[in-house]
Order: C-alpha cells, then structure tokens, then sequence
C-alpha cells in the first residue's frame, strides 16, 4: 500500500544523505523526543512507556514536539528498539530507575532456536500507523526517520535481559553458543529487514539502524557478529537512505565506510572529525558526533563548540548530531541553542 503525501519542503537531509551540495548541514539530536520536554513529561504521567509507543497518534503528538518546540532538520518516529524483541514473544516492561527488563530472556540453548522472525511487521502494525500518520500531521515541513536495533545489540538485551555496562551474560552466551548464536542473529536481521521496509512502506524517508552495544566487542568480534548483519540490512534497504550507527566501533569506520551501502555512518564523541573524514576518505555522509553532555555548557561556550565542530567535519556530506542520545536534564533552550547554531553557521575559513 503506498500513500499520497504532502510535499517536502525541509529536504536539507535527504540532500546531505545524498553526498549533494548544501547551503548549511542538516540537524537533528537522537532521542529529540524525551524527557527534557515539559510537553513529554505531561503525557508521560499519564501513560506509561508502551501506551506512549503503541498508540499512534500519542507517538505522532511526541515525534512533533521536538520540531514545535526546537526546530530541528529531521524527525525521528517516537517508538523503540525493543519493539523487535516484543514481536519475537519476549516480555519487555521499563522499569523506573532501571531500565528495560525482559521477563522470560533468552538463557539456553534451546531458547535460542526456538526463536524465529515469522511477520515481524504484522505484530508492530502500529509503529507504521504511527509512522504514516506523523508524515502526514509533519505537513512536509522536514522528513522523518524510521529506526531499528542491530541484531548484536538487540541480542544483547534479549540474552542480558536488562540494561547492562558490560552485558557479559550475553558476551558468555555468544562466546560459549556461537551456534546458537548465529541462529538468533540471522533471524533479527531478516526481522530487521522486514520492519525498517514495512517502516519505510508506511512513509519512513530515511531509516537509522542502532548499533548501541558495537562498542562492547573487540574489533575482531565485531567483523563476526556485528558487521555481516549490518552490510546484509543496508544491502537490502535500497528505496531510501540508511544511517548506520555502531557506537564504540570506531576501529570499523574504515570497512564500513568503504563496503556497506550505508549513506552516511553515525559517530560518537570518542572519534575525532579529522580521524573520521580520514578512514572514510570523504567518502560518505558522517553524522555526529557532540558529546550530549556538553549541552550543558553555558550557551555561549556550547555555540563556541559547536560551530567548532562544524568547521572539523566541513559543511558538506555533514549531518549535526549529538553523540548519543540527549540526556534527560538537558535546559530545552540549551537544546535550542545546538539546533539554532546549525542553522546559522557560517564558516569562517
Ligand atoms: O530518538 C528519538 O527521539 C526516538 C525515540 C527513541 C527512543 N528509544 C525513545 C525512548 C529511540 C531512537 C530509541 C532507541 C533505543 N532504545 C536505543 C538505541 C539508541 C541508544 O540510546 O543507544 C536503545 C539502546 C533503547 C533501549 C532503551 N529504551 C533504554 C535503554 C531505555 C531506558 C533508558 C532511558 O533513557 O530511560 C529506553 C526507554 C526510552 N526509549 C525512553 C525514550 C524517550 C525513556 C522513556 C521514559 O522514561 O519516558
């Protein structure tokens, strides 16, 4: 089913995406939707997390509100990775203070195989309601971006069944099952596949993939259970662009710079630009890389780095962001000032 939609009008993005010419980058925080937004925290007392998630037009009015209230390039639909996981019959609930808790995680191998991706879009049906009705309430004002997690990290909280700094339940699991394993990995990303298209049917323009947890494997471990996975996801995703962030993976920028059909590859604070730009070889679109924390600053100082970072990365085949995911505490005008900066750089040669 393919819909009619309003004309984009904000398609700075797509363009960067595309490695074309742009009068200024495009910019956008991950997680924009959240709990530094008074707006977000009114409807969060009265629904819980997966009330939010699942019902389309509360996830609609979060997904706008960043843009309403900050003015970023780019909108990213409110839902989350763990939507995967709940579609493979794993109980996931949020659990104040904690985190994410799996109730029956994965622990044996019998558990493992007995894990398959059958209509994995079928049983997520409303992130696409919600995906298609965000694109028509956004008006064309700027695109909006779907998002999935990478099989590794989506394995690491399947197998951990929490949060976790180290998640070495699930290390031990991989290092001790690699079968077992391989077997959930390739049915999350035929999963993977299937939701980021079914996301893109709905309307998605462009779709990131999280790799959160890439960070965790050694660089030898990565090119065995984290890149195959997301070279054959970015191979498959061909109508619209793909964002591929692996946190911590910085030891990859190279390979996957060079080899996956990604359009642009997302970085953390860790990376200097000048490192980045060398080992991709200005060779695709890089995204990032703000240290979250740091908009804290006081706005002057917090102007002051990011235009600096803007003259390290170059106005061209640039995309703004933080380096992971905006913090909770984070002032709203501090927000804006990181927004509004982007948009009014001039570099200064
Ligand atoms: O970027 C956006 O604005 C879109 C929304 C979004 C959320 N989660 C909303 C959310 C996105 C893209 C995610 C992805 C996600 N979810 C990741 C990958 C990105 C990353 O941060 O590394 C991961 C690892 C998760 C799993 C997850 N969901 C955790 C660990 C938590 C709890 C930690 C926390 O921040 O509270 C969540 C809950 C969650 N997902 C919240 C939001 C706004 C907080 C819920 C609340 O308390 O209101």
């Amino acid at each position: 089913m393919k819909h009619q939609f309003p004309e984009l009008k904000n398609d700075l993005l797509l363009r960067a995406l595309k490695g074309e010419e742009v009068e200024r980058p495009p910019v956008w925080m991950m997680r924009q939707a959240g709990r530094y937004l008074p707006q977000y925290m009114e409807l969060r007392k009265k629904y819980t997390f997966f009330e939010r998630v699942e019902t389309p037009e509360l996830a609609c009015e979060i997904t706008l509100q960043p843009i309403d209230e900050i003015g970023p390039d780019a909108a990213i639909i409110f839902s989350d990775i763990l939507t995967v996981p709940q579609a493979f019959g794993i109980d996931v609930d949020l659990v104040k203070g904690k985190g994410p808790v799996m109730g029956n995680p994965i622990r044996t191998v019998d558990d493992a195989f007995s894990i398959f991706a059958e209509d994995i879009p079928g049983k997520l049906n409303h992130v696409m309601e919600a995906i298609t009705l965000t694109r028509k309430e956004l008006n064309g004002r700027v695109p909006l971006i779907g998002f999935a997690g990478a099989p590794w990290t989506l394995f690491c909280y399947m197998v951990e069944g929490e949060g976790s700094k180290n998640f070495a339940k699930a290390k031990r699991f991989l290092f001790e099952h690699p079968d077992a394993t391989r077997h959930v990995m390739n049915e999350l990303t035929k999963a993977t596949i299937d939701y980021l298209q079914a996301q893109i049917d709905a309307g998605a323009q462009v779709v990131q993939v999280f790799d959160s947890w890439a960070g965790l494997l050694s660089p030898e471990d990565f090119n065995v259970w984290a890149m195959p996975y997301l070279m054959e996801i970015c191979d498959a995703i061909e109508e619209v662009p793909v964002i591929l962030f692996a946190k911590g993976s910085w030891y990859a920028l190279e390979r996957l710079g060079y080899k996956s059909s990604a359009s642009a590859l997302g970085l953390d604070w860790t990376i200097t630009p000048e490192y980045a730009r060398e080992a991709t070889g200005n060779n695709i679109t890089l995204q990032g890389n703000f240290d979250p924390t740091k908009l804290f600053l006081p706005i002057d100082e917090l102007k002051r780095q990011v235009s600096r970072m803007i003259d390290r990365f170059g106005t061209q085949k640039y995309i703004a962001n933080l380096g992971h995911g905006i913090l909770p505490n984070i002032p709203v005008d501090h927000a804006r000032a990181f927004v509004d900066t982007v948009k009014e750089y001039q570099a200064t040669d």
